[in-house]
């Protein structure tokens, strides 16, 4: 590639809108609260810097921003959406990551890395040491910002009254529809059992008068469509944000379901990496099914296995536009995708707009296809919205 091309292609990757598959309920103020209550204000407002800037300039810093480190693997749900069932029927072990890899993993990045996640596609709860590799990575190795995704559904009192004790810094629980359409997703959790369970984690940790964890609660959008407000209404006033999220094809890799543009430049190869359970690293934290395995950290270094020839080749096909050529997992990826089929809610007299599917191909009977491309990064207004 030649210097113009480079730079050609650096500021259409300025000006790219990249996708974006959820949306906060909660109110703008209730969203500047979360992020200051997570504390480390100028890091954190450095570390976004380095999130945007990195992909946009073709930067790969020394470490990524971000790793999804895997606690477990394993889940005790087989939700209809998630791809860890069908991982699962494949034949891939899905275990639990070892202590000891967990703090060797720390040990190297707790400096140079400003979040991690312990949870990728499993059930992080699934793992009996979940609680002490927390406490590892905030109190021994000062990591700044330590959280995980979860079900909830194996929480009692004295779980939660542990985990309140490790320093985790966010927790977002993943609580899809309301009454028995939760219960069908989300089996075998019982509804009103993890609702009770949510509140004492709140009321917990305001007795204690804890900053954190600040405490989020996701839905996919497909789950509440038709009773969102209802759910919105139980939960605001509980936890800290709502989040509503996207479905994405995780279980069927089909590659005629979004419409691509091919030009698209991905970021998350440059702020970002996911480690499995047992060490594995993919070429991109999107490829739950593990189609590109490329390093290994339980044999080789972090920073090794981020600057592996695997992840340069991805970070190379972004910057030559051939990403689609060149890598499977990111045909049937939907980042990149051109349209989307969403619709305009109104949450405490704020319009949002939220999606069933994300990036889903464009139907020409379901929209103005020209109105509704990313760049604009939302769908048409319904006639007589406010602007
Ligand atoms: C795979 S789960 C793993 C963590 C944990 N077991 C949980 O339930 O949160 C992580 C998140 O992915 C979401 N998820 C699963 N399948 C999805 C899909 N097809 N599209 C979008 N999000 C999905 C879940 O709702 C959850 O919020």
């Amino acid at each position: 590639m030649n210097y113009l091309t480079i730079v050609r292609r650096i500021l259409r990757n300025l000006t790219t809108k990249r996708q974006k598959t959820y949306v906060s309920m909660s109110a703008r103020w209730d969203n500047i609260r979360w992020f200051l209550r997570q504390g480390h204000v100028i890091a954190h407002i450095w570390d976004r810097i380095k999130w945007y800037g990195c992909p946009a300039l073709f930067i790969t810093p020394r470490y990524p921003c971000h790793i999804e480190l895997e606690a477990s693997a394993a889940c005790q749900m087989k939700c209809p959406m998630c791809g860890q069932g069908k991982m699962y029927e494949q034949g891939l072990k899905m275990g639990n990551m070892d202590f000891d890899l967990f703090k060797k993993i720390v040990d190297e990045v707790h400096r140079d890395v400003y979040s991690i996640k312990l949870s990728w596609r499993g059930e992080p709860s699934l793992n009996p040491h979940l609680h002490d590799m927390i406490r590892y990575a905030k109190l021994e190795r000062k990591m700044k910002s330590v959280a995980f995704l979860t079900n909830f559904e194996r929480y009692d009192e004295a779980m939660v009254d542990d985990l309140l004790t490790t320093g985790v810094d966010y927790v977002s629980i993943s609580f899809d529809g309301l009454g028995d359409t939760y219960e069908r997703i989300r089996h075998p959790a019982k509804f009103d059992e993890v609702v009770k369970m949510i509140r004492y984690f709140v009321q917990q940790r305001d007795k204690l008068k804890l900053e954190r964890p600040v405490i989020r609660v996701q839905t996919i959008y497909s789950a509440i469509k038709d009773n969102y407000q209802e759910y919105v209404d139980l939960w605001d006033p509980i936890v800290d944000r709502v989040n509503f999220i996207a479905d994405q094809y995780r279980v069927d890799h089909n590659e005629n379901a979004y419409d691509l543009d091919p030009d698209y430049m991905c970021g998350v190869v440059f702020n970002r990496m996911a480690i499995g359970w047992d060490g594995k690293v993919t070429q991109c934290y999107s490829d739950y099914g593990e189609r590109t395995m490329v390093a290994d950290v339980s044999k080789q270094s972090v920073h090794s296995a981020w600057h592996s020839d695997g992840i340069k080749a991805l970070r190379r096909s972004m910057m030559e536009g051939t990403r689609l050529e060149n890598h499977e997992p990111c045909r049937t990826c939907d980042h990149g995708a051109k349209g989307d089929t969403g619709e305009w809610i109104t949450i405490k007299g704020r319009e949002l707009p939220v999606r069933i599917h994300a990036g889903k191909k464009i139907k020409p009977e379901e929209m103005n296809a020209k109105e509704n491309r990313w760049k604009k990064n939302r769908p048409p207004k319904p006639a007589g919205a406010a602007e």
